[in-house]
């Protein structure tokens, strides 16, 4: 492992579904990046999913999804360890010991749990608590860098005052995790609105063959003629592309754009190469591992068990700190 640069870095994934470009260009890649320079943690958030997941089927579906997902697209179980929340039961205890230490009005300020609600998604005990949860998760790795979109700023913000306020009862105990903001994709989906799976307006990034080219070559378009000459700046099918393509690409496809004579459907089908050249190892990838479960299992029991060593560290500080004993049977 290479010397860290920025101490510890977590982050979890919630279990949703299928993974699209926008998660992808927004977060994945970003995270996969990390590993490389600190000490990485990775983990699939399925208590978190059981706020808005309710069907076992699926919770079990979606939670394989992330594992062959992340270790398809290029995550390394050797640089980062990469578990499941749910096998570090750990977590729980602290999200109890935390709320303890976090004031109503905090929760009652967050925004998600508001939006979520709104969206006729459960008021449950379990989705107004989640920010412990979350903080749990962070602080009991001791976390130092936790890397999420601008929707989880506030509650970084929420870990950062709980972690003070056990730090300012009991000890000092828990770093103060610092946000970095995963660089805000400017992923639009097929309607030109941002890439997102309520809009149902997403380009899957597992999706391969005819489904895939349906998909690429319903993206919204003006209705310019063919012949006529078109400003790639304007054209969605052009802002994807460059997600793909280096410079010289570029340039060479939006000088065609501005000498006419090209039509949409022909810059949908260089962006469906792209997309294939791109994502065609991982595909082969994921076929694989999905192949060889035995394999993926493997890879998340290794993770939880150096997790959990992690975290029953810490958990042995924070009862400590409370006043706590020793746990006396393990
Ligand atoms: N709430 C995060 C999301 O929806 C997922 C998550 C759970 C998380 N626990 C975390 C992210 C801890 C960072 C750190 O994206």
């Amino acid at each position: 492992m290479t010397q860290p640069k920025t101490g510890r870095i977590l982050s979890g994934v919630q279990p949703s579904g299928k993974l699209h470009l926008g998660n992808y260009f927004g977060a994945v890649r970003q995270h996969i990046a990390l590993q490389d320079e600190a000490p990485s943690f990775y983990f699939i958030a399925d208590y978190h999913a059981l706020t808005t997941v309710h069907d076992p089927a699926v919770l079990r579906q979606y939670t394989l999804d992330v594992a062959l997902d992340y270790l398809a697209l290029g995550l390394d179980p050797a640089k980062a360890v990469f578990f499941r929340q749910s096998d570090v039961p750990e977590v729980c205890e602290l999200t109890w010991i935390l709320s303890t230490v976090t004031n109503m009005g905090l929760l009652e300020r967050a925004v998600s749990y508001k939006e979520k609600v709104e969206k006729g998604i459960d008021a449950s005990v379990g989705l107004f608590t989640y920010p412990v949860l979350m903080a749990s998760d962070i602080l009991i790795y001791r976390s130092n860098l936790v890397p999420v979109g601008k929707d989880q700023v506030q509650h970084l913000e929420m870990t950062q005052d709980m972690a003070a306020r056990f730090n300012h009862r009991f000890g000092q105990v828990f770093p103060i995790p610092d946000v970095r903001l995963d660089k805000e994709s400017k992923v639009l989906g097929t309607d030109g609105q941002k890439m997102s799976k309520s809009y149902g307006n997403t380009i899957d990034i597992f999706a391969e063959g005819k489904p895939l080219q349906k998909v690429v070559m319903a993206i919204q378009t003006d209705s310019t003629a063919v012949e006529a000459p078109k400003d790639p700046t304007k054209c969605n099918v052009f802002a994807l592309y460059s997600l793909f393509a280096n410079e010289e690409e570029k340039a060479a496809l939006a000088a065609r754009y501005r000498a006419g004579g090209m039509g949409y459907g022909e810059a949908k089908k260089l962006l469906l190469e792209k997309i294939n050249g791109f994502f065609g190892p991982a595909r082969e990838r994921r076929k694989e591992l999905a192949a060889n479960l035995e394999y993926v299992e493997g890879v998340l029991k290794e993770g939880a068990q150096r997790a959990r060593a992690e975290a029953q560290a810490t958990m042995a500080l924070v009862r400590k700190a409370v006043g706590m004993k020793e746990r006396s049977v393990v």
